[in-house]
């Protein structure tokens, strides 16, 4: 039982670890329409993967974007609680190309890390999350029922997960989700996720003269849209990094004693993220501390930026039109509703009638806070416990997972969040690495953790 599954994991690591690597070859990138395919080989590879470690009923099953790779396995008994192991099998683009020490689709170790783009985030948790359940199985069956719901487009914004979810309710009836996509502190310092930042994702594009002009002809007398466009963008904010979207705040839920007293326990220094960010300074609100911005405060952020000439060598030009892909992350009580009524307003107010201006949405979600004392959330700080020897910290983190909000609202389900990426693993950055020790620690864990909820 345990300790047989234990010593399973630990004699099929190498196997284990070869199967990570397969899996990571696979460049299903879902923002992108030419892994469509890809997508369909991640799916069809989990598929595979389910069915061998024992799974029933593995389906495939179509959304309107990427399909959804369901599996269960309901022989626990009805006294058994059902878990529902969450996973995502699409990762973020893995541009610029040139900063990749070793090929982003062809997974090397290198010391203690695997590097390849979804390393960390997350196919090396859904993984864990198998071989965890590999190794139960194999060695008298699991002590719950479980189904697995691993979906392709996670890093858009779960965009068709919550018509699936709506249509598929008594497919998914569970207890709670695992969902191993949020991370830990470091290698010593393990941590369940107790909150999300949700998520309003635009695109802003600006436009001027009907083509690109001569600068010398017309410049002085057009107003450049990648000007004009910088101009809204620097406005957003106000010298103290506070956003100026009018009511941004308002709906922004104050941080009370107790939860500023939780955010100064964290190990999470302005130097660590001097350290992890290489930046030479940090910046942001100076009411509250690194933690706090991250956690609880809401952002606006420019993820992109499009306009004009950009090649080698110059050109004087006066560009048509200028793009920025502008996101805001979002705290409990905003919505992106309101956000984009916010945003929209500012932009009526502030866009100068010599230019045109287009907003699209394109994804959001609200922020999510999940319970830090359910049977579960226990059941896995006493997994972390024996096998890192230390109790997990409890955090509010500031990413974003579309499904945690999709399965409190549709089913009524809350979810046990963390994983075993660390803070430092570059995910939806270059060289994006997976610390093998810890993921190691990570199967040992999850192992623990469904003995411990029977
Ligand atoms: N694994 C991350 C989410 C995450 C990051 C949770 C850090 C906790 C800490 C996830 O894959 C991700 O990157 N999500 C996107 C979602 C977005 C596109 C809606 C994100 O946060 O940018
Ligand atoms: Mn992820």
């Amino acid at each position: 039982m345990l300790k047989e599954a234990l010593d399973y994991a630990h004699q099929n690591h190498e196997r284990f670890l070869n199967e990570l690597k397969d899996f990571l070859t696979i460049p299903s990138i879902s923002t992108d329409p030419e892994h469509k395919q890809d997508m369909q080989r991640g799916a069809e590879w989990l598929a595979g993967q389910l069915r061998e470690i024992g799974m029933e009923n593995v389906q495939i099953l179509p959304t309107a974007g990427h399909p959804v790779v369901y599996g269960d396995w309901l022989h626990a008994g009805k006294m058994a609680p059902t878990v529902m192991v969450y996973g995502h099998y699409d990762v973020q683009p893995p541009d610029p190309l040139e900063l990749w020490q070793t090929p982003p689709f062809e997974a090397e170790v290198r010391g203690d890390n695997l590097y390849a783009r979804g390393s960390a985030d997350m196919k090396g948790q859904v993984m864990a999350s198998l071989k965890a359940v590999e190794s139960i199985m194999k060695n008298g069956g699991l002590p719950v029922n479980i189904k697995w719901l691993i979906e392709g487009e996670e890093e858009i914004g779960s965009q068709h997960l919550d018509e699936f979810i709506k249509d598929h309710t008594e497919l998914l009836k569970c207890d709670f989700c695992l969902n191993t996509d949020a991370g830990i502190i470091a290698a010593d310092k393990p941590a369940i996720t107790t909150g999300l930042r949700g998520l309003a994702y635009y695109e802003l594009k600006v436009y001027g003269p009907a083509k690109d002009l001569h600068s010398g002809l017309y410049g002085g007398i057009i107003h450049n849209p990648a000007q004009a466009l910088a101009e809204l963008i620097a406005g957003m904010h106000d010298k103290k990094g506070r956003i100026t979207l009018p009511g941004f705040y308002d709906n922004v839920r104050k941080l009370s004693k107790k939860d500023r007293k939780e955010f100064a326990r964290l190990p999470l220094k302005k130097k660590t993220y001097l350290e992890q960010t290489g930046a030479p300074g940090l910046w942001g609100e100076p009411d509250f501390t690194p933690p706090e911005r991250l956690g609880a405060r809401p952002t606006l952020e420019v993820n992109g930026l499009l306009s004009g000439f950009t090649g080698p060598g110059s050109k004087t030009v006066l560009p048509a039109w200028a793009m920025a892909k502008i996101s805001c992350r979002l705290v409990p009580d905003q919505t992106p509703k309101e956000t984009t009524k916010q945003l929209v307003k500012y932009l009526k107010t502030h866009a100068p009638k010599d230019i045109r201006w287009e907003l699209t949405f394109i994804h959001g979600a609200g922020a999510a806070l999940v319970s830090s004392d359910s049977a579960a959330v226990m059941a896995l700080s006493e997994a972390f416990k024996a096998v890192w020897g230390t109790e997990p910290y409890f955090r509010r983190e500031g990413g974003s997972i579309g499904v945690v909000v999709q399965l409190q609202q549709r089913l009524g389900v809350d979810s046990v969040l963390s994983g075993f990426a660390l803070e430092d693993c570059d995910a939806h950055s270059p060289n994006e690495k997976l610390h093998l020790p810890t993921w190691d620690r990570g199967i040992d864990t999850l192992i623990h953790f469904f003995y411990k909820l029977a």
